[in-house]
């Protein structure tokens, strides 16, 4: 199985759940995990595994990740295996009601991202997830890399 790991982070933080999940993934040959700016379309090729993860910002992907999707062409995605995940603030964590109401109407990143890949052609292989930073610019919560393994270790299985 050929995995493809794309992501892009400000802080750091979406970096390290992409690479515990590329670890998780497969045998380092088998697995790429790349920022954003390097990930030409043409690593694309003969993949059969994508995944993609950006940080939540404004209750969205960064536009460097949706941008990427967006600019691949219609079907480009038949017959790959994709999934989406995102880092995000929990509204209890940093107490915030508003962010709290905000989530409820707007979402996270990693649901919008998960549209997107499907309608490029993509076939769900996990539920979008986002793993929890306990401020802005990290760190993660205690255990997140684990549950990215766990994660991505339930793709690998199919
Ligand atoms: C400008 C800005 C907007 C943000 N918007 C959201 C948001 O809408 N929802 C959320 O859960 N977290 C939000 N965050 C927190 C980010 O999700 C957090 O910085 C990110 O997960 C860290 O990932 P990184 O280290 O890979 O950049 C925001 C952070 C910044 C700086």
């Amino acid at each position: 199985m050929k995995a493809l790991v794309v992501y892009d982070s400000v802080f750091g933080n979406t970096e390290k759940v992409a690479q515990a999940i590329g670890a998780a993934l497969g045998a380092p040959e088998e697995v790429a995990v790349v920022r954003i700016g390097d990930a030409s379309l043409g690593r694309l090729a003969g993949v059969d595994v994508l995944v993609v993860g950006s940080p939540t910002r404004a209750f969205r992907p960064m536009p460097t990740v949706s941008d990427l999707i967006k600019g691949l062409p219609a079907g480009a995605l038949q017959g790959v295996r994709t999934a989406a995940f995102d880092t995000r603030l929990s509204p209890q964590d940093v107490n915030s009601a508003i962010l709290g109401f905000f989530v409820r109407l707007f979402g996270w990143a990693a649901e919008k991202l998960d549209k997107a890949l499907v309608g490029k052609g993509g076939s769900q292989a996990a539920a979008p997830e986002g793993f929890y930073v306990v401020a802005s610019e990290g760190p993660l919560r205690d255990g997140e890399l684990e549950r990215a393994g766990a994660w991505a270790r339930q793709i690998a299985a199919g």
